[in-house]
């Protein structure tokens, strides 16, 4: 049983895809960073969060379901996936009420969320802020060119006692039909082999004594914690 199954996404232009690619790992929320989310909000208002790479919108949609009308979400990915994801926000009432900020880039080979990432720090340093995110979960791209970039973007952007979530640690691009296509004559075998978004939590999280892992090195979706500054 599929956690859409009850869903009726007719006419809709992102979300629709969840009902036509029921079999692909986008069509189901990430429950880790609902589990955070559900954790801020326990205790917090004005709860700001991050969903690096937003896919079809089955963790968006949830996410956007748990916060409230003192609440950021921001969605990063290329213009075409936000702006489809924009209009069926507009096109379907699904209660939502906290703000939205949808950060798109263009589909330029080099292109990607790092870019807007990049401009929120430098937004922040100007209002001597530190940190803009309670939880950040990056799911983009998935190859070390640009989510080691990414995670240490977003370690930066996520607040003390903030949450900075990596999925698909696990994940190889010769693995997948879509990650075959996407490196084919752009990597090399031992790229298309490695386990890239491992190789970025080792080299910027696992060593880092300002983030604290809360789950096993063996998971598939990692969780860690900065640690609150003293
Ligand atoms: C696995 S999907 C995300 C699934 C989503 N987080 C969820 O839980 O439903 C990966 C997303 O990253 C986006 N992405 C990949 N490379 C990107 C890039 N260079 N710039 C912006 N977005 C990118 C893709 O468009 C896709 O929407």
């Amino acid at each position: 049983m599929g956690f859409y199954d009850n869903y009726n996404f007719d006419g809709l232009k992102l979300l629709a895809k969840i009902k036509d690619r029921p079999e692909n790992y986008c069509s189901e929320p990430c429950e880790e960073f609902l589990n955070v989310i559900k954790h801020l909000k326990t205790n917090r208002r004005n709860v700001s969060v991050a969903e690096i790479g937003i896919g079809f919108g089955a963790t968006a949609l949830q996410v956007l379901n748990l916060l409230d009308s003192d609440d950021i979400y921001y969605g990063f990915d290329f213009a075409d996936n936000l702006n489809d994801f924009a209009h069926d926000l507009q096109a379907r009432d699904f209660g939502i009420t906290c703000e939205i900020f949808l950060a798109t880039n263009t589909d330029k080979m080099f292109d990607s969320y790092n870019w807007n990432l990049s401009n929120m720090i430098f937004q922040m340093r100007e209002r001597n802020e530190a940190g803009l995110f309670d939880a950040a979960y990056l799911d983009g791209a998935h190859t070390f060119l640009h989510d080691g970039l990414a995670v240490c973007l977003l370690k930066e952007l996520v607040k003390d006692g903030g949450f900075l979530l990596l999925d698909d640690i696990f994940w190889t691009l010769e693995s997948d039909q879509w990650g075959r296509g996407y490196g084919f004559g752009k990597m090399t075998d031992e790229q298309m082999s490695d386990y890239q978004i491992l190789r970025v939590r080792k080299l910027f999280l696992d060593n880092d004594p300002n983030f604290e892992a809360l789950t096993p090195p063996d998971s598939w979706r990692a969780i860690f914690r900065k640690c609150v500054a003293k």
